[in-house]
């Protein structure tokens, strides 16, 4: 069946060129399209082909209304599938241009974040008396110097002055504990701030056993401004051993 639609629309479609073509032109066409057909379908053919012939020649192209019809009913289906599918590459179009603008927007925070990250500045530092022995009592206020250095990220901290330069403008955290062995000693230490007192320890004893005094401090800093803790002049004194119970440390919290 499948070989007569063809059939019919080939003859559908060289209708127009019959007038060129003769009848025994149109047979060869037949024959070609139709080499391995059996006797029977060609002879069914056959009787189709005069008939068709005969409406050919008799001018009107009724015979083929049916398959144009099918045809362009067929195409007008593949052009609305056509319609749907562009229309929904341009949807597609548009998320993908959406989905990028928005990669471009996070790539640039991401940027920014790794900028920050690289140019945040890292300080850090902890040290410890690193003596044997006992500071003071002293006639004068001394800055003590931590010389034992368990960090010193970024290098602000000064372990042969004791001194802390801040390095950037920031809120710093600084914390430090002073011990002595009690008996008759007195300690005393202030948290200094180019010399100005920023916060103290300070514990006297009549008799008794050793002691650890401690204090915190959050505070800014210029870039340039010292830190340093100093010992109380008049009978006070800060101890250690190796087991580095005196300690000054700091780290910058953040920049402003
Ligand atoms: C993100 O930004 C970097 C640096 O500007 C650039 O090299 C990279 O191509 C960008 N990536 C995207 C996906 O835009």
């Amino acid at each position: 069946m499948g070989g007569m639609t063809l059939t019919l629309l080939l003859l559908c479609l060289s209708g127009t060129l019959s007038e060129d073509a003769g009848e025994d032109n149109l047979n060869d066409i037949m024959v070609q399209i139709q080499p391995e057909q059996g006797q029977d379908i060609e002879n069914e053919n056959k009787a189709h082909n005069q008939q068709v012939e005969t409406a050919a020649t008799t001018t009107t192209q009724s015979g083929c209304e049916p398959t144009i019809y099918t045809v362009m009913r067929e195409l007008g289906a593949m052009e609305e599938r056509l319609v749907a599918t562009v229309r929904s590459l341009e949807g597609m179009r548009n998320r993908l241009e959406a989905s990028e603008s928005q990669v471009r927007s996070l790539n640039a925070t991401v940027n920014e974040l790794k900028r920050f990250n690289e140019d945040m500045p890292q300080v850090a530092f902890s040290a410890t008396l690193g003596i044997s022995g006992t500071i003071g009592p002293v006639s004068n206020e001394i800055t003590l110097v931590f010389q034992r250095v368990l960090s010193n990220v970024g290098n602000a901290y000064n372990p042969t002055t004791g001194i802390f330069t801040a390095p950037v403008r920031g809120l710093y955290h600084f914390t430090f504990t002073a011990f002595d062995w009690g008996w008759t000693t007195m300690t005393g230490a202030s948290l200094r701030r180019n010399g100005q007192v920023m916060v103290s320890v300070y514990d006297e004893k009549e008799r008794g056993s050793s002691e650890s005094s401690s204090n915190s401090a959050t505070f800014l800093l210029q870039v340039g401004e010292q830190v340093y803790v100093a010992l109380w002049r008049h009978g006070y004194r800060i101890s250690d051993n190796e087991n580095h119970y005196s300690s000054f440390n700091g780290f910058l919290l953040f920049p402003i």
